[in-house]
């Protein structure tokens, strides 16, 4: 049962309407994105569909990008995300060590989540390195792809248009593994569906 006294507010609005229309417009860059890159297997549209739709919604998940770092930089808030280091080893052991064991017997999270200090150092590291370094590489490898010939000096520069498109390709598989794996973890709250209300009203429940 959920009581006011052991809610705990954790996700505003910007960083709960940032986080769906990322996740759904994820969703659809990944179907459109199978569909332009196997093209000859798949057929869940037309080609030229695919492409279209998957410019128009990548500008989109780029344009919503803003809200999350406008949201994080301007209210300091990205604190958050960045990890105690002199005590990010032992955390780190200690976290891997619940997830691999102690939840199985049924011990307690040893991150005990405040509205100042919500995610544990596993997620601080894997959501920071997302969000500074993998999502605006995917982003840029993007754009890039979108436009090739007008951004045809950056292309070669980065070592031309087979590399962008590598990269691109395999941030897509790494994205497509990190939703699997996110969404598992997302399970793994006080209940199985606590994180995701949470990201829903902002409301987290905790004991
Ligand atoms: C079907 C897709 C997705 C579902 C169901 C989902 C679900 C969730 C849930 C339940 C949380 C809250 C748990 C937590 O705070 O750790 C969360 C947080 C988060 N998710 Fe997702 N997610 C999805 C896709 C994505 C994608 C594609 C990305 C990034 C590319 C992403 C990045 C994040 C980040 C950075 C947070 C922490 C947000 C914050 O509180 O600042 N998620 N997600």
């Amino acid at each position: 049962m959920s009581s006011k006294e052991n809610m705990l507010y954790v996700h505003p609005v910007p960083v709960r309407l940032w986080h769906w229309i990322n996740a759904s417009g994820f969703i659809v860059l990944i179907g459109t994105g199978f569909q332009i890159r196997y093209a000859e297997s798949i057929h869940l549209m037309s080609l030229n569909h695919a492409i279209t739709l998957h410019n128009y919604i990548g500008l989109i998940v780029v344009a919503n990008y803003f809200i999350w770092l406008g949201f994080y930089f301007s209210t300091g808030k990205i604190r958050i995300y960045v990890p105690d280091f002199p005590r990010l080893i032992p955390q780190i052991i200690t976290q891997v060590r619940y997830y691999g064991y102690g939840i199985f017997k049924g011990d307690p999270n040893p991150h005990a989540m405040t509205s100042q200090n919500k995610f544990n150092p596993l997620q601080q590291q894997a959501y920071l390195a997302i969000m500074i370094f993998i999502l605006p590489a995917q982003i840029i490898t993007g754009i890039f792809l979108w436009r090739i010939a007008g951004y045809e000096e950056y292309i070669n520069l980065l070592g031309g248009i087979k590399i962008i498109d590598t990269v691109h390709v395999l941030l897509f598989f790494f994205f497509i593994s990190f939703i699997i794996v996110h969404c598992y973890l997302s399970t793994l709250g006080s209940s199985m569906l606590a994180h995701f209300k949470a990201m829903v009203t902002g409301y987290e429940e905790h004991h």
